[in-house]
């Protein structure tokens, strides 16, 4: 992902590519990326307009702290956090930075969760099973992307049972059965399947490259400067 944004901003006629940040020092379209440790000198010195993560959890939260001391918004789709992790990032945004954090950027996607929604509240008498597949070097499973639709069944449906996967007997109840693909290139395929009596309705997105994500990270970083310091969401940006 640090690659497909760094090239989309480094070609984009209003935007600057300053540099980046990784594990090991590099270069980035002719940029310099240095290591994380180094991420408060790197701000300080280049003062960037906006920090964009896409790293892993526990990264992400320390990237987060040191643009929010630093003064810089941020653009954050690193997935996987937990509990305890959102409530330290909420604290070190809220008030201080805006950021725009979310699961999926892409335009696509933020449709469809506004549509899993919308089918959610007419048909909560139906079976629902929720599906992901990805290419087989991601590391967390759900995908955050999964995790958000969970949130939004919850949400609709008040909370249920949550199976993942199911092997020998399994008696279906009233629960939400969760299933994970993992193999190859896959982009990134979600869907959610009601199951009635004489019909089923699905509603599904597939990602075919990953720059969708990253130009919808670019579109918010061009979106977020100068905004209230809080979290905001891709459906902000859009204003869904
Ligand atoms: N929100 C979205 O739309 C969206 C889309 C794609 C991927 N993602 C998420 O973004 C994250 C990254 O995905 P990816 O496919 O680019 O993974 P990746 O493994 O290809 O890249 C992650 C990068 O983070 C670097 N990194 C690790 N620790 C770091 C640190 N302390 N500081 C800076 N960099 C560090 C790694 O060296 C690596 O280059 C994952 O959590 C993934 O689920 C979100």
């Amino acid at each position: 992902m640090g690659t497909n944004i760094g090239r989309i901003v480094d070609e984009a006629p209003d935007m600057e590519l300053v540099g980046g940040i990784d594990i090991r020092e590099g270069t980035l379209f002719g940029t310099e990326v240095v290591p994380a440790a180094k991420i408060d000198a790197f701000l300080n010195e280049k003062k960037p307009d906006v920090l964009i993560d896409f790293t892993v959890a526990a990264a992400a939260v320390e990237n987060i702290k040191a643009a929010a001391r630093n003064d810089v918004a941020l653009i954050v789709g690193t997935t996987g956090f937990s509990p305890e992790q959102r409530t330290t990032i909420a604290s070190a945004v809220e008030g201080h930075v805006p950021a725009v954090i979310s699961s999926n950027f892409s335009v696509g996607v933020n449709i469809f969760w506004k549509l899993v929604r919308e089918a959610a509240r007419e048909l909560g008498d139906y079976d629902i099973e929720v599906t992901e597949a990805h290419h087989r070097y991601k590391k967390d499973a759900p995908s955050g992307t999964a995790k958000t639709i969970l949130e939004i069944l919850d949400q609709e449906l008040g909370s249920r049972e949550k199976v993942y996967g199911r092997v020998g007997e399994t008696e279906r109840k009233g629960e939400i059965g969760v299933h994970v693909v993992r193999g190859g290139d896959i982009v990134g395929d979600h869907s959610v399947l009601f199951a009635g009596n004489f019909e089923c309705i699905e509603v599904s997105h597939r990602a075919y490259d990953r720059a969708v994500f990253a130009q919808g990270a670019v579109r918010a970083a061009r979106w977020v400067v100068g905004r209230e310091p809080r979290i905001y969401s891709m459906q902000d940006v859009l204003g869904l």
